[in-house]
């Protein structure tokens, strides 16, 4: 069944589309299609939902329905909109698109685009020659079926072993290798979450990590984080566990995604007895704990506190290494770990043997290549932070200690709005509401370094260009967010 979208809810999407930028130089019906385009870009209006007949908007936004009709046959024209006659007009992206890792979608012809909606690092340089240390291993596996629900043993034991030197003793056993940390995730809440169980994340959060949630219709409430020191508040993030007792909390503890933030080791240890004492199950995405900067020293991984089997830690190879090696995992319990094997087979079987083998070559040379990472993402971050301060000071930035992104607080709540003027500049940006619920957090932005800095530097001035754009133009009247984190 097709998904509407009524006349009045578009109405309250497009806000002040008559006030965006570019307003002053495009008529009415242009300046409508551009923020439907804008509202798809950034994830706000789905595709595949049938748009409100043109009478039914014509009327919601106080408008002409020939300026209606016009916006209709531009977004048609330019393939964002297919249409049938009596049955409706439903949005579409144009052929050539591809989605980002952040549910943001990249046109793939596009090369002057600057894309800071995905947080991830191209590969390094080991990656080919691991590929081909993998090819060479391969025979050794040919003569099974070659499906490891939990994984090959080489990579587990890898796994185990990172685990270990961290300080939290792990045996292969509590170990499943899955098709990325998403992949993890949403296994993980395939296994220990009914529909409509209650899970507390944090605010702002990883935005696939709320779209895994939803898909398993989670009751989700969040715990806000502060801008600056350590983002956590403990009295708060406890409380909530205590009172509201949820299934389940998904936190991502180092250098979280999208604020930087690193969790203290004294919360780390009283939320797993907080956790305990509710009945609430920890998931713990790990994803960036091999990228402390600036020699910062991590703190205990959070399943050294775990004496209860309430800690799943989740992790992979993303961020270190590749995106596009789809390699994750779970350290769990033993039984867990089985119990999820189990509940894999009804998805995908197994990850990719090869891939797994190319995983182990490159963990092989872990020190290394991760040096280099933290080397690379210092001298980005920085370069980030500097050309920010230079080019748009009214904006507060809290530079992180580890990770790969800056969450910056903005001189209003524009974030939507800057994000869909930054596109027609050629900058792609996740604006801060797509890290909360409910259409909140405008006034923030996240800020990825994992591109070059020339490129950030080079996106910064076009951001600050826009920026003044959007001040000239009138500053839109945006609801005041309901939560700020
Ligand atoms: C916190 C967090 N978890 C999970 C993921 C997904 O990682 P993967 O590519 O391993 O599925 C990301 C990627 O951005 C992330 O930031």
């Amino acid at each position: 069944m097709t998904s509407q979208v009524r006349g009045v809810q578009l109405a309250r999407l497009l806000g002040q589309w008559h006030a965006l930028p570019g307003r002053r130089r495009s008529p009415d019906y242009a300046a409508l299609a551009a923020a439907v385009r804008g509202l798809l870009a950034d994830g706000r209006l789905p595709l595949g939902v049938r748009l409100p007949a043109e009478r039914e908007l014509a009327e919601a936004l106080r408008i002409s329905r020939t300026t209606v009709t016009a916006a209709y046959r531009e977004l048609r024209e330019s393939g964002h909109l297919a249409s049938r006659r009596g049955a409706g007009s439903w949005t579409m992206l144009p052929g050539t698109h591809r989605m980002a890792s952040t549910g943001l979608w990249t046109p793939l012809d596009d090369r002057d685009m600057i894309d800071l909606g995905v947080a991830a690092l191209a590969a390094p340089p080991q990656l080919v020659p691991a590929a081909r240390a993998a090819t060479e291993d391969l025979p050794h596996y040919l003569g099974g079926a070659g499906y490891h629900p939990t994984g090959i043993i080489e990579l587990r034991e890898a796994v185990a072993r990172a685990y270990t030197e961290r300080g939290l003793p792990t045996s292969p056993e509590q170990i499943m290798v899955t098709s990325g940390t998403q992949h993890a995730l949403d296994l993980v809440l395939r296994l220990a979450l009914s529909p409509g169980g209650g899970v507390l994340v944090e605010s702002p959060t990883y935005p696939n990590a709320l779209a895994a949630l939803s898909a398993r219709r989670a009751r989700i409430s969040t715990h806000g984080l502060a801008m600056d020191d350590l983002g956590w508040d403990a009295d708060l993030l406890l409380g909530s566990i205590r009172q509201a007792r949820p299934k389940l909390a998904y936190l991502i503890p180092e250098f979280q995604n999208p604020t930087g933030h690193l969790m203290a080791t004294e919360l780390r240890e009283r939320l797993v007895a907080a956790a305990h004492a509710a009945g609430t199950d920890l998931v713990i995405d790990e994803s960036f704990v091999d990228l402390p900067l600036d020699g910062t020293p991590l703190p205990p991984p959070v399943a050294t506190f775990d004496r209860h089997s309430r800690v799943i830690s989740i992790g992979g190879m993303s961020k270190p290494y590749w995106g596009g090696l789809r390699i994750g995992w779970v350290r769990a319990s033993a039984p867990q770990v089985q119990r999820l094997a189990a509940a894999r087979v009804g998805v995908d079987m197994a990850s990719p043997v090869l891939d797994q083998l190319v995983a182990v070559h490159l963990l092989a040379e872990a020190a290394t290549i991760v040096a280099a990472r933290r080397a690379q993402l210092a001298a980005q971050r920085d370069a980030l932070v500097g050309a920010l301060a230079e080019r748009l000071p009214d904006w507060r930035v809290s530079v992180p200690r580890g990770g790969v992104t800056l969450w910056v607080e903005l001189d209003g709540p524009v974030s939507s709005a800057l994000a869909r003027a930054a596109e027609e500049v050629g900058v792609r940006l996740a604006p801060g509401p797509r890290f909360g619920l409910d259409g909140t957090l405008e006034r923030f932005l996240r800020l990825p370094f994992t591109l070059p800095a020339a490129d950030l530097v080079e996106a910064v001035g076009r951001l600050a260009a826009v920026r003044y754009d959007l001040d000239r133009t009138g500053r839109p009247q945006w609801r005041e967010p309901s939560v700020i984190a």
